[in-house]
């Protein structure tokens, strides 16, 4: 069988560790992408994830570039390129200068991969997937953001720390933004079958909340020099495994919502069947008045992002 194409958008943290969890899977042909500035930098790290392959035991090809030439006809591409935080800024922050490099990039990917299914996961995520979809044209199920698998993995690990659990016993659901408006999903948070509000009492799993909606801004405060790397390339990789292997995953991720939730056309974190065909299916929950409530407060937030970048054109 033909392994699937990945394409991995930029080079930095995030994008070489995601190949690199890709690579440990064996999810693909990997083809890790920056900008002409960065010189040899792709080939670099490629060829050094490559030479793990004897010792980690796995088969793939794995090539650093800067030429989209090398990327033609990709089953996926993930979207890295752009600018992380630094401490004292939002996700918001990084809008001007993130929108412009993925119109750049997704005009690039249009034009090489036409058929591919894109992750997105450049800051701020709600309002870079929806650029990917309008820079691309693809049918809005092909175009996803990633951030739901990573707040949602935050909010498991910082939960089974809280317990003393395996994290594995841990199933949770965030919806929303990605960002200060994710709306946690108490009805769906269960430890081994039994509802977190019987393990734990509400004050302490407000903290847990407000942990986890700074989830990144902690990592970005201890970091100082950029933002967080291993857990969202390991939540790409999901993703990614998700399409390249069908298997309908049901994981939260930005996706597009028209008539689901009432959205109205715009890409935001809902629990989403994920296949060979992108986003296969936005799963609709019956949410309590108090959910609905802060959903609505984060579709508004993301919408407000996306005209704020509609402005910068
Ligand atoms: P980084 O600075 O380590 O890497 C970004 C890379 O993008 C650099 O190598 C840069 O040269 C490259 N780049 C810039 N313009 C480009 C272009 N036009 N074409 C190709 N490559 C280009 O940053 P890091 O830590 O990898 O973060 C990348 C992005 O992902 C940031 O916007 C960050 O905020 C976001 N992020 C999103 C998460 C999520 O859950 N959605 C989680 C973590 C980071
Ligand atoms: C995070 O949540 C920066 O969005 C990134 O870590």
């Amino acid at each position: 069988m033909r392994r699937a194409k990945i394409t991995i958008v930029g080079a930095g943290n995030v994008g070489a560790t995601t190949a690199h969890w890709c690579a440990a899977a064996e999810l693909g042909n990997i083809v890790l992408l920056d900008i002409p500035q960065t010189g040899d930098m792709p080939k670099g790290k490629a060829l050094d994830l490559r030479q793990a392959s004897p010792i980690v035991g796995f088969d793939a090809e794995i090539i650093g570039t800067t030429d989209y030439a090398d990327t033609l006809g990709s089953d996926v591409v993930v979207i890295t390129a752009g600018i992380p935080r630094k401490p004292g800024m939002s996700r918001d922050d990084l809008l001007t200068t993130n929108a412009k490099i993925m119109t750049d990039v997704c005009e690039q990917v249009q034009k090489s991969s036409d058929h591919a299914i894109v992750i997105v996961v450049s800051n701020p995520l709600d309002a870079m997937v929806q650029r990917a979809q309008q820079v691309t044209g693809f049918e809005p199920h092909r175009v996803m953001g990633q951030a739901g698998v990573l707040d949602t993995a935050r909010y498991r690990t910082f939960l089974a720390m809280e317990l003393g659990v395996s994290v594995e016993d841990i199933s949770a659901l965030l919806m929303g933004g990605h960002g200060d408006t994710m709306v946690p999903i108490p009805s769906c948070t269960s430890v081994g079958g039994i509802p977190v509000s019987q393990l734990i009492d509400p004050e302490r799993l407000d903290a847990i909340v407000d942990r986890t909606r700074n989830g990144g801004a902690e990592i970005v405060a201890l970091l100082k020099t950029g933002s967080a790397y291993y857990a969202p390339a390991a939540a790409t990789a999901q993703m990614v495994e998700a399409v390249v292997r069908d298997k309908k995953r049901l994981i939260p991720c930005a996706a597009y919502c028209d008539k689901e939730y009432g959205v109205g056309g715009y890409y935001v974190g809902v629990p989403a069947i994920i296949g060979a065909s992108g986003v296969e299916r936005v799963v609709e929950l019956k949410l309590t008045k108090d959910e609905r409530v802060a959903f609505q407060k984060s579709i508004d937030a993301v919408k407000q992002l996306v005209a704020k970048m509609a402005e910068l054109a």
